[in-house]
């Protein structure tokens, strides 16, 4: 208890020592120049400066006038730019700190949830095969794209200053590889389990009441009944499938770039509900929007399946077992999902009456 309590001080110290790192952060310097046009080429002190000279000169200046040219003066680039390494890196941080946070306390606050009454040593299954492949298929594959794709936002600001530039580009070139392929697996168990639970996962009443009681997590004598899925599952399965077909729409406009006007046509869409965006995009600011919107979803997405992780494995006891081996134990499972127990067991007996009826027949 007393190494359990030191332990738990130390990763608190180290918590709020990164997060304290995290906050004095200057983002700011991963921008493009900080403000400075490089190596002052021109002259110029100000980003601001280069291109109101680029903008004006384009004016009168027939030679600018190629597709180049428009390239040089997309002024939203360099927005793009900052908010990239401006907003969405820091919020983005913010938010993984933070949820490392509140699970450390949650754990010190709470411990591991046990079961109750302690193993029956009888189990029930709760996922067959099909649906344990589909898990791991999404999840593996998650796993890897958001590792890889923290690299892409925060390798060269963390990695690079420890690794070296080859060993920093050759990990990041295998992981761009690996984020580019692994995408498609991630889209294909994604698709499968969506088939495979959406029936589990439609809102009910029990839901309310779920929340209402904070799901039995501060209070260790409640369990609210719960089918299949409970309501906080609900919601880490509709995140899952809505963010990660989002995700997936706008990853295949980066790997197929140009091709598509998603964003124009979503805005046309938000303009018809009262919004007033912007429809005439040019395929830059296609790609731009793309990737922050990628980034933003991505980044919800990881804080909210850290935390998932977290229950399913060292937050609750006997959890895992459902993504193993499948088989749960049965007080585990009518502790946690007691309707679901009643409906499985009914199931059964349906299907022993009429295993003994069939049976003098034969
Ligand atoms: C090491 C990583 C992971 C572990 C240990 C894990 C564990 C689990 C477990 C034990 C369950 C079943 C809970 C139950 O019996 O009620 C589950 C369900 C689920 N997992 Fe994971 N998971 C992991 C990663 C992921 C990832 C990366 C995703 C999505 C990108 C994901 C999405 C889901 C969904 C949608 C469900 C069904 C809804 C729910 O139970 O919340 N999991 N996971």
């Amino acid at each position: 208890m007393l190494l359990q309590n030191s332990l738990l001080k130390k990763l608190g110290l180290t918590f709020i020592l990164s997060l304290f790192l995290v906050l004095n952060f200057n983002f700011a310097s991963y921008s493009q120049t900080s403000g400075e046009v490089p190596g002052s080429s021109l002259g110029f002190n100000s980003d601001a400066d280069l291109w109101r000279y680029i903008r004006e000169g384009n004016k009168g200046n027939t030679q600018l006038k190629n597709e180049m040219s428009a390239v040089m003066i997309q002024s939203e680039g360099d927005n793009w730019r900052s908010i990239r390494n401006g907003p969405l890196s820091r919020y983005g941080a913010y938010g993984l700190i933070g949820i490392i946070i509140l699970l450390a306390w949650f754990y010190s606050y709470r411990g591991r949830i046990k079961v109750a009454k302690g193993f029956s040593g009888k189990t029930i299954l709760r996922f067959k095969a099909i649906e344990r492949f589909s898990h791991w298929l999404m999840a593996g594959s998650f796993i890897v794209l958001a590792l890889t794709g923290l690299n892409m936002l925060y390798g060269k600001m963390i990695l690079l200053p420890i690794l070296g530039p080859e060993l920093f580009s050759t990990i990041t070139l295998a992981g761009k590889y690996a984020h580019n392929y692994l995408a498609f697996a991630f889209m294909v168990g994604l698709g499968m389990s969506f088939v495979c639970w959406v029936s589990h996962n439609i809102p009910s009443k029990l839901d309310i009441d779920w929340i209402q009681q904070g799901g039995g997590l501060f209070d260790e004598k409640s369990h609210p009944p719960a089918r299949k899925f409970n309501a906080g599952q609900k919601v880490v399965f509709w995140a899952v499938m809505l963010g990660g077909f989002s995700i997936s729409l706008s990853g295949w406009a980066l790997l197929f770039p140009f091709e598509t006007q998603m964003m124009s046509k979503t805005f046309g869409l938000l303009n018809m509900v009262g919004f007033n965006l912007s429809t005439d995009l040019t395929t830059l600011q296609e790609q731009q929007l793309q990737q922050i919107w990628h980034g933003i979803v991505g980044l919800v997405l990881i804080i909210l399946i850290i935390a998932h992780i977290y229950i399913g494995s060292l937050g609750m006891q006997g959890a895992f077992d459902a993504m193993n081996t499948g088989e749960v134990d049965r007080n585990w499972a009518k502790e946690h999902h007691g309707l679901w127990v009643e409906e499985e067991d009914q199931k059964a007996k349906n299907t022993d009456k009429k295993g003994s009826v069939k049976q003098p027949a034969e």
